[in-house]
């Protein structure tokens, strides 16, 4: 039977065994090399896209407005209403005007000799003077917007003035 070639098939088995083998070894092999090639290719485009979404993404990105006010630039405007204004900040909006250079009578601020009178009336009676308005001395400089203690304050910078 045998033509001496030494027929390693022998059976119908061994056929089918050859036949399992012949087809999945190539496949087998043709599946890897090509998760190899496409497998680095995928990381490549995943890094493409990413590089491209970084340069077209947009300079500047839009919060959301959800309905209520950011609450911290609110807050410091109604601060900065509710602040009495300083001494010198009153002066200079309300006083300097006729203090500043002694119009009508007015005594200048920092002469200590035009002062010197006053203020031996005591600072209660300047205040008053000041809020009330003295003779030629207007309530307030005119300013009635102004309140007590924002006048009071203008006086205490007059005083200062004098040392
Ligand atoms: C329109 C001009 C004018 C303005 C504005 C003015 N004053 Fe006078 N002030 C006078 C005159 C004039 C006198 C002097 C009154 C007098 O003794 O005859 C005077 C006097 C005073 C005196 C001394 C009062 C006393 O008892 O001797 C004080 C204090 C004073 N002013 C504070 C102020 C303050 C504070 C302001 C700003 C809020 C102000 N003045 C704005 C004109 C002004």
């Amino acid at each position: 039977m045998s033509d001496g070639h030494g027929d390693l098939i022998k059976t119908p088995k061994q056929l089918i065994i050859v036949c399992i083998v012949a087809l999945v070894v190539p496949v087998a092999i043709a599946y890897l090399g090509a998760q190899l090639v496409t497998g680095s290719k995928r990381i490549d485009e995943s890094e493409a896209k990413k590089s491209v979404e970084q340069r077209i993404k947009p300079v500047g990105e839009i919060a959301k407005f959800d309905g209520t006010p950011p609450p911290a630039p609110v807050a410091a405007a109604a601060g900065a209403v509710v602040k009495a204004k300083s001494g010198e900040e009153v002066y200079q909006a309300a006083c300097t005007a006729c203090h500043g250079a002694g119009i009508a009578g007015a005594p200048k601020t920092g002469d200590k000799t035009a002062w010197a009178a006053r203020v031996t009336q005591g600072a209660a009676t300047l205040y008053d003077h000041a809020i009330k308005g003295f003779k030629t001395m207007p309530a307030k400089g005119g300013q009635t917007a102004l309140s007590d203690d924002e006048v009071k304050a203008a006086v205490d910078y007059q005083l200062a003035k004098l040392k």
